[in-house]
Protein backbone atom coordinates (compact mmCIF):
# COMPACT_ATOMS: atom_id res chain seq x y z
CA UNK A 1 0.00 0.00 0.00
CA UNK A 2 1.06 3.35 -0.59
CA UNK A 3 1.44 6.48 1.67
CA UNK A 4 2.07 10.24 1.49
CA UNK A 5 2.32 12.47 4.06
CA UNK A 6 1.89 16.09 3.82
CA UNK A 7 3.88 17.93 6.13
CA UNK A 8 2.06 21.47 7.66
CA UNK A 9 4.29 23.66 10.14
CA UNK A 10 7.84 24.00 11.48
CA UNK A 11 11.32 21.59 11.54
CA UNK A 12 10.25 19.50 14.47
CA UNK A 13 7.57 18.20 11.98
CA UNK A 14 9.36 18.03 9.04
CA UNK A 15 11.47 15.43 11.22
CA UNK A 16 8.80 13.43 12.62
CA UNK A 17 7.42 12.77 8.94
CA UNK A 18 10.69 11.22 8.18
CA UNK A 19 10.57 9.40 11.15
CA UNK A 20 6.58 8.34 10.32
CA UNK A 21 7.74 7.07 6.97
CA UNK A 22 11.15 5.02 8.49
CA UNK A 23 8.84 3.28 10.93
CA UNK A 24 5.53 2.89 7.88
CA UNK A 25 8.06 1.66 5.12
CA UNK A 26 9.50 -0.93 7.58
CA UNK A 27 6.28 -2.30 7.93
CA UNK A 28 6.18 -3.10 4.41
CA UNK A 29 4.41 0.23 3.08
CA UNK A 30 5.81 2.35 0.34
CA UNK A 31 6.23 6.28 0.22
CA UNK A 32 4.67 8.21 -2.82
CA UNK A 33 4.61 11.91 -3.64
CA UNK A 34 1.46 11.41 -6.02
CA UNK A 35 -1.51 11.85 -4.23
CA UNK A 36 -3.84 9.87 -6.76
CA UNK A 37 -1.49 6.24 -6.27
CA UNK A 38 -2.04 7.03 -2.22
CA UNK A 39 -3.96 4.70 -0.27
CA UNK A 40 -2.88 6.13 2.76
CA UNK A 41 -2.57 10.21 3.54
CA UNK A 42 -1.32 11.67 6.14
CA UNK A 43 -1.87 15.12 7.33
CA UNK A 44 1.29 16.05 10.09
CA UNK A 45 -0.32 19.37 11.14
CA UNK A 46 0.83 22.42 12.73
CA UNK A 47 -1.04 24.39 15.47
CA UNK A 48 1.19 27.69 16.19
CA UNK A 49 -1.45 30.00 14.97
CA UNK A 50 -4.70 29.98 13.21
CA UNK A 51 -3.39 30.40 10.32
CA UNK A 52 -1.63 27.15 9.79
CA UNK A 53 -5.14 25.48 11.35
CA UNK A 54 -6.92 26.61 8.75
CA UNK A 55 -4.68 25.57 5.67
CA UNK A 56 -5.24 22.24 6.96
CA UNK A 57 -8.98 22.29 6.87
CA UNK A 58 -8.88 23.83 3.54
CA UNK A 59 -6.43 20.82 2.28
CA UNK A 60 -9.25 18.07 3.75
CA UNK A 61 -11.73 19.65 1.84
CA UNK A 62 -9.29 18.89 -1.31
CA UNK A 63 -9.12 15.63 -0.57
CA UNK A 64 -12.66 15.16 -0.58
CA UNK A 65 -13.79 17.11 -3.40
CA UNK A 66 -11.56 13.85 -4.76
CA UNK A 67 -14.37 11.88 -4.30
CA UNK A 68 -14.39 8.22 -3.41
CA UNK A 69 -13.50 6.64 -7.04
CA UNK A 70 -11.00 5.14 -4.34
CA UNK A 71 -10.94 4.08 -0.74
CA UNK A 72 -8.55 6.71 0.84
CA UNK A 73 -7.30 6.35 4.64
CA UNK A 74 -6.74 10.12 5.72
CA UNK A 75 -4.88 10.57 9.14
CA UNK A 76 -4.23 13.35 11.40
CA UNK A 77 -0.97 13.70 12.87
CA UNK A 78 0.84 16.36 15.08
CA UNK A 79 0.11 19.33 17.00
CA UNK A 80 -3.71 19.65 15.72
CA UNK A 81 -4.11 15.99 16.10
CA UNK A 82 -2.94 16.87 19.92
CA UNK A 83 -5.08 19.53 20.59
CA UNK A 84 -8.99 18.52 18.68
CA UNK A 85 -8.34 14.82 19.78
CA UNK A 86 -11.22 13.16 18.55
CA UNK A 87 -13.39 16.16 17.42
CA UNK A 88 -11.38 15.63 14.07
CA UNK A 89 -13.40 12.57 14.01
CA UNK A 90 -16.48 14.14 13.27
CA UNK A 91 -14.39 15.40 9.48
CA UNK A 92 -16.45 12.33 7.34
CA UNK A 93 -12.98 11.63 5.57
CA UNK A 94 -11.19 11.58 8.46
CA UNK A 95 -10.16 7.73 9.76
CA UNK A 96 -7.60 8.36 13.01
CA UNK A 97 -6.41 11.36 14.97
CA UNK A 98 -2.75 10.67 16.02
CA UNK A 99 -0.70 12.93 18.55
CA UNK A 100 3.25 12.92 18.57
CA UNK A 101 3.37 10.07 20.81
CA UNK A 102 2.03 7.69 19.32
CA UNK A 103 3.59 7.53 16.16
CA UNK A 104 4.84 4.10 17.01
CA UNK A 105 1.33 2.64 16.50
CA UNK A 106 0.60 3.61 12.68
CA UNK A 107 0.97 0.54 11.41
CA UNK A 108 -1.63 -1.52 13.94
CA UNK A 109 -3.56 2.22 13.51
CA UNK A 110 -3.81 1.86 9.93
CA UNK A 111 -4.74 -1.98 9.68
CA UNK A 112 -8.01 -0.85 12.23
CA UNK A 113 -8.91 1.70 9.47
CA UNK A 114 -8.74 -0.99 6.95
CA UNK A 115 -11.64 -2.18 9.02
CA UNK A 116 -13.56 1.03 8.79
CA UNK A 117 -12.71 1.24 12.57
CA UNK A 118 -12.21 4.97 13.30
CA UNK A 119 -10.00 5.80 16.36
CA UNK A 120 -7.62 8.86 18.34
CA UNK A 121 -4.47 8.14 20.05
CA UNK A 122 -3.31 11.11 21.54
CA UNK A 123 -1.92 9.89 24.92
CA UNK A 124 1.24 11.49 26.12
CA UNK A 125 4.20 9.56 26.57
CA UNK A 126 7.07 10.59 28.62
CA UNK A 127 9.46 8.67 27.71
CA UNK A 128 9.00 8.49 23.67
CA UNK A 129 11.99 10.08 21.74
CA UNK A 130 11.85 8.17 18.99
CA UNK A 131 15.71 7.58 19.71
CA UNK A 132 16.34 4.16 18.09
CA UNK A 133 14.54 4.83 14.77
CA UNK A 134 16.70 6.23 11.85
CA UNK A 135 14.36 8.57 10.22
CA UNK A 136 13.97 8.59 6.36
CA UNK A 137 16.33 11.68 5.03
CA UNK A 138 14.91 13.64 2.20
CA UNK A 139 18.25 14.48 0.79
CA UNK A 140 22.11 13.09 0.91
CA UNK A 141 23.44 16.75 2.04
CA UNK A 142 21.70 18.02 4.83
CA UNK A 143 19.58 16.37 7.81
CA UNK A 144 18.01 17.51 11.27
CA UNK A 145 18.53 15.85 14.30
CA UNK A 146 16.31 16.10 16.98
CA UNK A 147 17.84 16.31 20.68
CA UNK A 148 14.72 16.99 22.73
CA UNK A 149 11.11 16.85 22.09
CA UNK A 150 8.20 19.34 24.03
CA UNK A 151 8.87 22.47 25.84
CA UNK A 152 8.79 23.65 29.60
CA UNK A 153 8.46 27.51 29.43
CA UNK A 154 4.86 27.81 29.13
CA UNK A 155 4.84 31.45 27.26
CA UNK A 156 1.52 32.64 27.53
CA UNK A 157 0.43 32.75 23.91
CA UNK A 158 2.08 29.29 22.94
CA UNK A 159 -0.09 25.90 22.09
CA UNK A 160 2.93 23.65 21.98
CA UNK A 161 3.60 23.10 25.55
CA UNK A 162 0.15 21.59 25.52
CA UNK A 163 0.50 19.74 21.60
CA UNK A 164 3.54 18.68 22.35
CA UNK A 165 4.05 18.61 26.55
CA UNK A 166 6.88 19.09 28.63
CA UNK A 167 10.56 18.94 27.31
CA UNK A 168 12.10 15.56 26.86
CA UNK A 169 15.48 15.34 26.49
CA UNK A 170 17.52 13.01 23.91
CA UNK A 171 19.60 10.85 25.18
CA UNK A 172 23.07 11.95 24.12
CA UNK A 173 24.28 8.52 22.98
CA UNK A 174 21.75 7.88 20.31
CA UNK A 175 22.16 11.50 18.81
CA UNK A 176 25.94 10.81 18.96
CA UNK A 177 25.29 7.63 16.96
CA UNK A 178 22.73 9.04 14.86
CA UNK A 179 25.55 12.23 13.74
CA UNK A 180 28.12 9.20 13.05
CA UNK A 181 25.87 7.40 10.94
CA UNK A 182 25.14 10.65 8.86
CA UNK A 183 29.21 11.40 9.16
CA UNK A 184 29.95 7.96 7.35
CA UNK A 185 27.24 8.76 4.98
CA UNK A 186 28.93 11.50 4.43
CA UNK A 187 26.63 14.90 4.82
CA UNK A 188 27.93 18.06 5.00
CA UNK A 189 25.39 19.58 7.44
CA UNK A 190 23.55 19.35 10.38
CA UNK A 191 20.95 20.79 12.45
CA UNK A 192 20.12 19.98 15.76
CA UNK A 193 16.17 20.67 16.94
CA UNK A 194 14.77 21.31 19.52
CA UNK A 195 12.00 24.41 21.03
CA UNK A 196 14.62 25.53 23.39
CA UNK A 197 17.83 23.53 22.29
CA UNK A 198 19.94 25.20 24.87
CA UNK A 199 18.07 24.05 27.99
CA UNK A 200 19.29 20.67 26.60
CA UNK A 201 20.47 18.88 29.75
CA UNK A 202 21.19 14.92 30.07
CA UNK A 203 22.29 12.51 32.55
CA UNK A 204 23.50 9.26 31.62
CA UNK A 205 23.47 5.88 33.48
CA UNK A 206 27.14 6.18 34.76
CA UNK A 207 26.39 9.93 36.60
CA UNK A 208 27.72 12.02 33.50
CA UNK A 209 26.18 15.05 32.99
CA UNK A 210 25.95 16.55 29.57
CA UNK A 211 24.54 20.44 28.65
CA UNK A 212 24.40 21.46 25.17
CA UNK A 213 27.49 23.21 25.09
CA UNK A 214 28.81 19.45 25.83
CA UNK A 215 27.10 18.20 22.64
CA UNK A 216 27.93 20.49 20.45
CA UNK A 217 31.69 19.95 21.48
CA UNK A 218 31.40 16.58 21.49
CA UNK A 219 29.27 16.49 17.68
CA UNK A 220 31.88 19.08 16.38
CA UNK A 221 34.99 17.16 17.27
CA UNK A 222 33.67 13.84 15.83
CA UNK A 223 33.74 15.02 12.00
CA UNK A 224 34.89 19.07 11.43
CA UNK A 225 33.69 18.95 7.42
CA UNK A 226 30.23 18.68 8.87
CA UNK A 227 28.41 21.96 9.63
CA UNK A 228 26.71 22.22 12.69
CA UNK A 229 23.37 24.39 12.96
CA UNK A 230 20.93 24.79 16.29
CA UNK A 231 17.50 26.32 16.32
CA UNK A 232 15.90 27.87 18.34
CA UNK A 233 17.91 29.13 21.19
CA UNK A 234 16.06 30.39 24.12
CA UNK A 235 17.44 33.75 25.50
CA UNK A 236 17.88 32.95 28.89
CA UNK A 237 20.22 30.43 29.65
CA UNK A 238 22.56 30.77 26.77
CA UNK A 239 25.80 30.64 28.35
CA UNK A 240 29.17 31.36 28.11
CA UNK A 241 30.16 27.79 28.14
CA UNK A 242 28.26 27.80 24.89
CA UNK A 243 29.32 30.99 23.25
CA UNK A 244 33.09 29.41 24.06
CA UNK A 245 32.44 26.34 22.16
CA UNK A 246 30.85 28.47 19.04
CA UNK A 247 34.19 30.36 19.31
CA UNK A 248 36.44 26.83 19.57
CA UNK A 249 35.08 25.34 16.71
CA UNK A 250 34.92 26.55 13.07
CA UNK A 251 32.46 23.74 12.26
CA UNK A 252 29.37 25.27 14.04
CA UNK A 253 28.08 27.97 12.07
CA UNK A 254 28.27 31.40 12.94
CA UNK A 255 24.04 31.80 13.37
CA UNK A 256 21.72 31.90 15.94
CA UNK A 257 18.25 32.12 16.34
CA UNK A 258 17.13 33.77 19.31
CA UNK A 259 13.53 35.02 19.34
CA UNK A 260 12.64 37.77 21.06
CA UNK A 261 9.15 38.18 20.77
CA UNK A 262 8.36 41.69 22.02
CA UNK A 263 10.46 44.52 23.06
CA UNK A 264 8.89 45.74 25.55
CA UNK A 265 8.91 44.69 29.37
CA UNK A 266 5.70 45.02 30.00
CA UNK A 267 3.87 42.77 27.06
CA UNK A 268 7.43 40.02 27.89
CA UNK A 269 6.21 39.82 31.20
CA UNK A 270 2.48 39.13 30.24
CA UNK A 271 3.91 36.73 27.91
CA UNK A 272 5.85 35.15 30.61
CA UNK A 273 9.17 35.28 28.91
CA UNK A 274 11.73 35.23 31.66
CA UNK A 275 14.19 37.86 30.03
CA UNK A 276 13.80 41.76 29.92
CA UNK A 277 14.92 44.00 27.05
CA UNK A 278 18.32 45.07 28.89
CA UNK A 279 18.91 41.46 29.26
CA UNK A 280 18.23 40.18 26.09
CA UNK A 281 20.41 43.35 24.14
CA UNK A 282 23.07 42.58 26.65
CA UNK A 283 23.30 38.77 25.27
CA UNK A 284 22.73 40.06 21.34
CA UNK A 285 26.28 42.27 21.88
CA UNK A 286 28.00 39.97 24.27
CA UNK A 287 27.54 37.01 21.37
CA UNK A 288 28.36 39.71 18.66
CA UNK A 289 31.47 40.99 20.48
CA UNK A 290 32.50 37.26 21.07
CA UNK A 291 31.91 35.94 17.77
CA UNK A 292 31.68 38.87 15.42
CA UNK A 293 30.95 37.37 12.11
CA UNK A 294 27.91 35.67 14.01
CA UNK A 295 24.44 36.72 12.76
CA UNK A 296 21.44 36.39 14.89
CA UNK A 297 17.84 35.78 13.58
CA UNK A 298 14.68 36.37 15.39
CA UNK A 299 10.47 36.10 16.01
CA UNK A 300 7.97 38.76 16.97
CA UNK A 301 4.87 38.58 17.77
CA UNK A 302 2.83 41.96 16.96
CA UNK A 303 -0.63 42.81 18.59
CA UNK A 304 -0.15 40.95 21.50
CA UNK A 305 -2.79 41.94 24.27
CA UNK A 306 -2.91 44.86 25.37
CA UNK A 307 0.21 46.15 23.38
CA UNK A 308 0.02 49.81 22.90
CA UNK A 309 2.15 51.89 20.24
CA UNK A 310 4.86 52.71 23.05
CA UNK A 311 5.36 49.04 23.18
CA UNK A 312 5.17 48.70 19.49
CA UNK A 313 7.64 51.55 19.22
CA UNK A 314 10.03 49.50 21.72
CA UNK A 315 10.05 46.81 19.77
CA UNK A 316 11.29 48.75 16.93
CA UNK A 317 13.81 50.63 18.58
CA UNK A 318 15.22 47.29 19.61
CA UNK A 319 15.26 46.12 15.92
CA UNK A 320 17.69 49.30 15.38
CA UNK A 321 20.15 48.16 18.06
CA UNK A 322 20.16 44.11 17.29
CA UNK A 323 20.44 44.90 13.46
CA UNK A 324 18.97 41.25 13.20
CA UNK A 325 19.49 38.88 10.12
CA UNK A 326 16.37 38.57 9.96
CA UNK A 327 12.89 38.48 11.33
CA UNK A 328 10.24 36.03 11.55
CA UNK A 329 7.06 38.25 12.39
CA UNK A 330 3.70 37.19 13.34
CA UNK A 331 0.05 38.85 14.09
CA UNK A 332 -0.65 37.35 17.63
CA UNK A 333 -3.19 34.52 17.37
CA UNK A 334 -5.21 33.20 20.34
CA UNK A 335 -5.09 29.53 20.95
CA UNK A 336 -7.48 27.99 23.16
CA UNK A 337 -6.49 26.53 26.13
CA UNK A 338 -3.35 28.54 26.49
CA UNK A 339 -2.91 30.91 29.49
CA UNK A 340 -3.21 34.20 27.53
CA UNK A 341 -6.53 33.15 25.88
CA UNK A 342 -7.99 32.31 28.96
CA UNK A 343 -6.57 35.38 31.29
CA UNK A 344 -5.96 37.89 28.96
CA UNK A 345 -8.08 39.97 26.35
CA UNK A 346 -7.34 39.81 22.28
CA UNK A 347 -7.87 43.62 22.47
CA UNK A 348 -5.54 44.70 19.67
CA UNK A 349 -7.34 44.91 16.42
CA UNK A 350 -6.55 42.88 13.45
CA UNK A 351 -6.00 46.06 11.57
CA UNK A 352 -3.63 47.78 13.88
CA UNK A 353 -1.99 44.29 14.55
CA UNK A 354 -1.38 44.31 10.37
CA UNK A 355 0.20 47.49 10.56
CA UNK A 356 2.72 46.98 13.46
CA UNK A 357 3.88 43.52 11.32
CA UNK A 358 4.48 45.89 8.27
CA UNK A 359 6.05 48.41 10.23
CA UNK A 360 8.42 45.39 10.77
CA UNK A 361 8.75 43.90 7.96
CA UNK A 362 9.63 47.37 6.39
CA UNK A 363 12.59 48.35 8.85
CA UNK A 364 14.02 44.45 8.72
CA UNK A 365 13.78 45.17 5.18
CA UNK A 366 15.86 47.98 4.71
CA UNK A 367 18.14 46.64 7.79
CA UNK A 368 18.89 43.79 5.25
CA UNK A 369 19.41 45.41 2.17
CA UNK A 370 22.19 47.23 4.14
CA UNK A 371 24.07 44.64 5.84
CA UNK A 372 23.74 42.49 2.70
CA UNK A 373 25.17 45.25 0.26
CA UNK A 374 28.23 45.50 3.04
CA UNK A 375 28.81 41.63 1.83
CA UNK A 376 29.55 42.55 -1.67
CA UNK A 377 32.92 42.38 -3.05
CA UNK A 378 33.85 40.09 -0.02
CA UNK A 379 34.24 36.00 0.49
CA UNK A 380 32.07 33.35 1.80
CA UNK A 381 32.39 29.84 1.78
CA UNK A 382 28.91 28.44 0.80
CA UNK A 383 27.58 24.95 1.02
CA UNK A 384 26.07 24.22 -2.54
CA UNK A 385 21.83 23.04 -1.49
CA UNK A 386 20.47 22.99 -4.70
CA UNK A 387 19.15 24.98 -8.01
CA UNK A 388 17.56 28.37 -7.87
CA UNK A 389 13.82 28.96 -7.67
CA UNK A 390 13.97 31.74 -9.56
CA UNK A 391 16.66 30.34 -12.49
CA UNK A 392 16.73 26.51 -12.64
CA UNK A 393 20.05 26.89 -14.64
CA UNK A 394 21.97 28.55 -11.43
CA UNK A 395 22.40 26.94 -8.05
CA UNK A 396 22.09 28.31 -4.67
CA UNK A 397 23.72 27.60 -1.22
CA UNK A 398 23.76 28.77 2.36
CA UNK A 399 26.47 30.83 3.91
CA UNK A 400 27.77 29.54 7.85
CA UNK A 401 25.69 32.85 8.73
CA UNK A 402 22.71 31.31 6.98
CA UNK A 403 22.57 33.98 4.07
CA UNK A 404 21.19 32.52 0.91
CA UNK A 405 23.98 32.89 -2.15
CA UNK A 406 22.76 32.60 -5.53
CA UNK A 407 25.76 31.40 -7.76
CA UNK A 408 26.00 32.94 -10.70
CA UNK A 409 28.92 30.39 -12.98
CA UNK A 410 28.30 27.79 -10.83
CA UNK A 411 27.25 25.58 -14.27
CA UNK A 412 29.83 22.52 -14.96
CA UNK A 413 32.20 21.69 -11.95
CA UNK A 414 30.34 22.31 -8.89
CA UNK A 415 27.83 19.99 -7.60
CA UNK A 416 24.84 19.92 -4.79
CA UNK A 417 26.59 19.04 -1.76
CA UNK A 418 30.24 20.98 -2.59
CA UNK A 419 31.91 23.85 -0.49
CA UNK A 420 33.06 26.70 -2.39
CA UNK A 421 34.32 30.06 -2.29
CA UNK A 422 32.27 32.73 -3.55
CA UNK A 423 33.08 36.87 -3.58
CA UNK A 424 29.48 38.67 -3.68
CA UNK A 425 28.72 40.55 -6.52
CA UNK A 426 25.34 41.78 -6.25
CA UNK A 427 22.23 41.21 -3.50
CA UNK A 428 18.72 42.28 -2.59
CA UNK A 429 17.42 42.31 0.69
CA UNK A 430 16.85 38.52 0.92
CA UNK A 431 19.59 37.41 -1.15
CA UNK A 432 23.22 37.51 -2.01
CA UNK A 433 23.96 36.92 -5.56
CA UNK A 434 28.15 36.09 -6.50
CA UNK A 435 30.37 33.95 -8.41
CA UNK A 436 32.62 30.57 -7.35
CA UNK A 437 35.91 31.62 -7.51
N1 LIG B 1 0.42 33.82 17.90
C1 LIG B 1 1.36 34.30 17.05
N2 LIG B 1 2.61 33.81 16.97
C2 LIG B 1 2.91 32.77 17.76
N3 LIG B 1 4.07 32.08 17.91
C3 LIG B 1 3.87 31.11 18.84
N4 LIG B 1 2.61 31.17 19.30
C4 LIG B 1 1.99 32.19 18.65
C5 LIG B 1 0.70 32.76 18.71
N5 LIG B 1 -0.23 32.30 19.53
C6 LIG B 1 5.30 32.40 17.19
C7 LIG B 1 6.42 32.79 18.15
C8 LIG B 1 7.33 31.59 18.10
C9 LIG B 1 7.13 31.12 16.68
C10 LIG B 1 7.55 29.72 16.41
O1 LIG B 1 5.74 31.26 16.47
O2 LIG B 1 7.07 33.94 17.65
O3 LIG B 1 8.68 31.91 18.37
FE1 LIG C 1 6.22 28.16 22.82
FE2 LIG C 1 7.63 29.67 24.49
FE3 LIG C 1 8.07 27.02 24.40
FE4 LIG C 1 8.81 28.58 22.32
S1 LIG C 1 9.64 28.68 24.41
S2 LIG C 1 7.70 26.59 22.21
S3 LIG C 1 7.22 30.13 22.30
S4 LIG C 1 6.20 27.99 25.09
Amino acid sequence: MFFLIKTFGCQMNIVDSQIVAAILTKNGFSETSDINEADIILFNTCSVRDKAEQTLFKTLRYVKSLGNSKRRIVGILGCVAQRMKSSLLENDIVDFVVGPDSYRKLPSIINEALKDLKGSYTDFDYLESYSDIVPKYNNEISAYIPISRGCDNICSYCIVPYTRGPQKDRDVNSIIKEFENLSKKGYKEVTLLGENVNLYKYKSENGQKYDFADLLDILSNIDSRIRLRFISSYPKNFTDKLINIIVKHDNICNHLHLPLQSGSDRILKLMNRHYDSSEYVSLVEKIKKTIPKCEISTDIITGFCSEEDIDHRKTMELIHQCRFSQIFSFIYSVREGTYSAKFLEDNVPLEIKTNRLNEIVDLQHSISLEDNKKCINKLFEVLVEGHSKKDSNKLFGRTSGNKVVVIGNSTGSVKIGDFINVIITDCTSATLFGNKI
